[in-house]
């Protein structure tokens, strides 16, 4: 992704992010912690702190430092991309670990909720020249028995040919490569839309400079989101990577699993076409 004068700031993409988490499905299912859970774990993520301070002999200019940049976090609104990033791989693990069916990944917080429903063969809303190489990701929504799910629904987002999402960049149109895809009475699915680009986490924000002054990287490999579901089973969200690309092996968000990698092959017509089926669990 290039900067150019179009590109949203990191204070605007965090305001967007803070104010999409405060009216998502993530924030209202938010469950009541007990006062247990919070001293355990607290505790842990204390001790854990003192740990590193004591390790590392950290200063006085340090702690200072430190205390500054969590403040910042705070009023450029980046927490959720801040904790997206570091912290959410390590709770969709957690999660997963009795999952069966479909593996998951992140969902990142750039998922917004309300894009179009269309038909299980359907392209994503997008620009008229809209950027990028045509990409077809097609296949069939089943339960872990096998049986097809009728009518389940993908609801697939992702970044343009240039790394933007739309609702996140002034310049994208709202709803652009957003949809929520139902599938046949077959559980089959057919999607047509562009490939994306990798995202860059905004570097001019204080978790780009965290990323700069560590001397890391700020990348993504290219990716789509989604989100499946159907009544009665349990919601998969997931991301869909592309073999070969770019930062797959070295994801900052640390997202990716071999098992989500797309090998799309070129059709006769010059699109990309992919084939990936999902397994649902009942709920
Ligand atoms: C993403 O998937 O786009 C994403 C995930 C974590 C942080 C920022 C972006
Ligand atoms: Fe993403």
């Amino acid at each position: 992704m290039s900067t150019t004068e179009e590109s949203p700031t990191a204070a605007q993409a965090g305001a967007s992010a803070t104010r999409a988490f405060r009216t998502s499905r993530q924030h209202r299912t938010a469950g009541e912690v007990t006062p247990e859970r919070v001293s355990t774990v607290v505790t842990a993520l204390l001790d854990g702190v003192h740990r590193t301070i004591r390790t590392h002999q950290v200063t006085y200019p340090e702690y200072v430092a430190a205390k500054r940049w969590l403040i910042e976090v705070g009023e450029s609104g980046e927490w959720p991309l801040l904790l997206d990033v570091f912290v959410e791989h390590e709770v969709e693990e957690v999660s997963a670990q009795h999952q069966q069916g479909s593996k998951g990944s992140i969902l990142g917080p750039y998922h917004l909720p309300g894009a179009v429903r269309l038909p299980s063969v359907c392209t994503l809303p997008m620009r008229a020249d809209e950027p990028g190489t045509p990409l077809v990701l097609a296949g069939q929504v089943r339960d872990t028995t096998g049986k097809a799910l009728p009518g389940a629904e993908l609801d697939i987002w992702h970044a343009d040919d240039a790394g933007y999402y739309s609702g996140f960049a002034p310049h994208v149109p709202d709803g652009n490569l957003r949809g929520v895809v139902v599938a046949d009475d077959d559980g089959r699915f057919e999607i047509s839309t562009i490939q994306p680009a990798p995202y860059q986490i905004p570097t001019d924000g204080p978790t780009g400079t965290l990323i700069e002054r560590a001397g890391w990287h700020p990348w993504r490999p290219a990716h789509l989101h989604l989100i499946v579901r159907s009544p009665g089973y349990r919601p998969i969200t997931t991301q869909l990577y592309f073999t070969g690309g770019d930062w797959l092996d070295s994801d900052v968000a640390k997202a990716t699993k071999p098992e989500l990698v797309l090998d799309p092959r070129p059709q006769p017509d010059g699109r990309r076409r992919a084939e990936y089926d999902f397994v649902l669990e009942p709920a």
